[in-house]
């Protein structure tokens, strides 16, 4: 008989940033595998333990637990130059990865040009050369770790692409002369220093779960930057909800128990596009600087604003959430009334097209500050009895439960719920 799968995916509710990195890192100890679905080195994963800081990009937040093994799935674009700088600097700092971290032979390569192809992209975008990377792997042109294995195949394949990248630079008036050659001998390098590394993740995976270990799935980027349900296109060129766990690793949805969404307690954007809930007025600025909300990778500020019901009404529907994580409640602490976007007038459901979008108009609950601190605190009962309330009214509109609060970067500033599914999920079944 087979056993009744563990393995939960934990993902963005919104634009990005909500505090996965750290929300992975608590929960990492209790899986055996920790994988990445989607995106590349436009994520920042920021994981605070002790007066150490480390910014995951690509490798999985689950290697910084000694001997759990990360896995780098087949729906991932990987810049194989990132991909070792963040190794180096890991194994610098006493991680052992290339002993934890396995890369699918299925993932995708990201060249240099796809960077300058990215000009033409004017949404604000991370500069990562990630969106014109997926571009190749949809016009079934692109290059995949396993080509990039094989020096001969490498060769005609990156000989092909390199054609096609003339044309496309051509087309739109590009003109960024490189040398070729070097390229490829770098990447050949590369090839060497990551083979022994890369494996067929997806059957990685599938012997593992036969064997009864468990899986993290992390996703990067936010509900709201996925390709399909997000607020295109002002999106990332990638699946970050729930459903791309499973095409971005080659894991059955049947082996998925439960789904996770971390929601900051207002809420934040990078880039372009419609933000119904921004303040842009003095209460945003107060919020990015108290929360230090600027980009992890770009160092861009972001857009502050405050927590939108409807729309995560909307990521609860598209991901199907069983519990969500509520980060950065401290943030709020000095606030005297706090805004909550309850609906948006007149609409109901997410509109799909960016004027229906920037057409809302949000409707205000204000709810009591609580005015002192909450930072660090790690049960229920002792916060703020405002807080208490912000968080059960959150609860009761958009109808999920919130199992676990965040109050501080740091792996013990965590209320965990006891008795809630998100407690079944993250610890009880392990
Ligand atoms: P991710 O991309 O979703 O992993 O999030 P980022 O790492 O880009 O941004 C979240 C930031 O908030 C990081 O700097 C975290 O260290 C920090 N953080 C996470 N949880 C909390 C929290 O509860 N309170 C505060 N003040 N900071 C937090
Ligand atoms: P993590 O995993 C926040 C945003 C960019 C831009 C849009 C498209 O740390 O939450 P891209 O370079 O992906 O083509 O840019 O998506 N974006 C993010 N915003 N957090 C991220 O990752 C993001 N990754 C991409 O700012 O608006
Ligand atoms: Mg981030």
């Amino acid at each position: 008989m087979k056993s009744l799968p563990n393995n939960i995916i934990i993902l963005g509710a919104q634009w990005g940033d909500e505090g996965k990195g750290k929300i992975v890192d608590l929960l990492s100890h209790g899986f055996d595998i920790v994988a990445r679905y989607q995106g590349g080195h436009n994520a920042g994963h920021t994981i605070l333990i002790g007066d150490r800081k480390f910014v995951l990009k690509l490798i999985p937040s689950g290697i910084l637990h000694p001997g759990k093994r990360a896995v780098i799935g087949n729906g991932l674009v990987i810049d194989p130059a990132a991909l070792l700088t963040e190794a180096d600097a890991l194994e610098a700092a006493g991680v052992d990865v290339r002993g934890q971290l396995r890369i699918s032979n299925r993932a995708h390569v990201l060249f240099p040009w796809h960077r300058t192809m990215e000009k033409r992209i004017s949404i604000g975008t991370t500069s990562r050369g990630i969106g014109p990377c997926y571009e190749d792997k949809a016009g079934r042109r692109g290059i995949r770790i396993s080509d990039l294995l094989d020096p001969r195949i490498f060769r005609v394949l990156f000989d092909c692409l390199v054609i096609e990248k003339t044309r496309i630079e051509e087309a739109f008036g590009i003109h960024e002369p490189m040398d070729y050659a070097a390229i490829r001998a770098e990447y050949e390098a590369f090839a060497v220093r990551i083979q022994p590394m890369v494996c067929d993740a997806a059957q990685f995976l599938g012997d593992a779960l036969a064997k009864g270990e468990s899986v993290l799935f992390e996703g990067a980027q936010g509900t709201m930057l996925d390709l399909d349900h997000g607020t295109y296109p002002f999106v990332t060129s990638s699946s970050a909800t729930a459903g791309g766990a499973c095409t971005g690793t080659g894991v059955p949805p049947t082996r998925i128990a439960g789904i996770l969404g971390v929601s900051k307690a207002y809420i934040t954007r990078v880039g372009g596009g419609p933000f119904p809930t921004e303040a842009l007025d003095a209460a945003g600025d107060a919020i990015r600087n108290r929360g230090n909300e600027f980009g992890s990778v770009t160092g861009r500020p972001r857009r502050c604003g405050w927590f939108d019901v409807p729309l995560l009404r909307y990521s609860a529907m598209v991901n199907g959430f069983d519990s969500l994580i509520m980060t950065k409640l401290d943030v709020l602490d000095e606030l005297e009334r706090i805004p909550v976007c309850v609906e948006y007038r007149g609409v109901s459901g997410m509109p799909a097209t960016v004027a229906g979008l920037e057409r809302i108009e949000p409707v205000y609950e204000y709810l009591p500050g609580w005015q002192s601190s909450t930072e660090g605190i790690s049960h229920l009962e002792d916060l703020p009895s405002a807080a208490r309330d912000y968080i059960k009214f959150l609860e009761n509109r958009t109808g999920v439960e919130i199992g676990c609060i965040s109050t501080g970067p740091e792996r013990n500033q965590t209320i965990v719920r006891s008795g809630t599914r998100f407690y079944e999920l993250a610890f009880a079944s392990r």
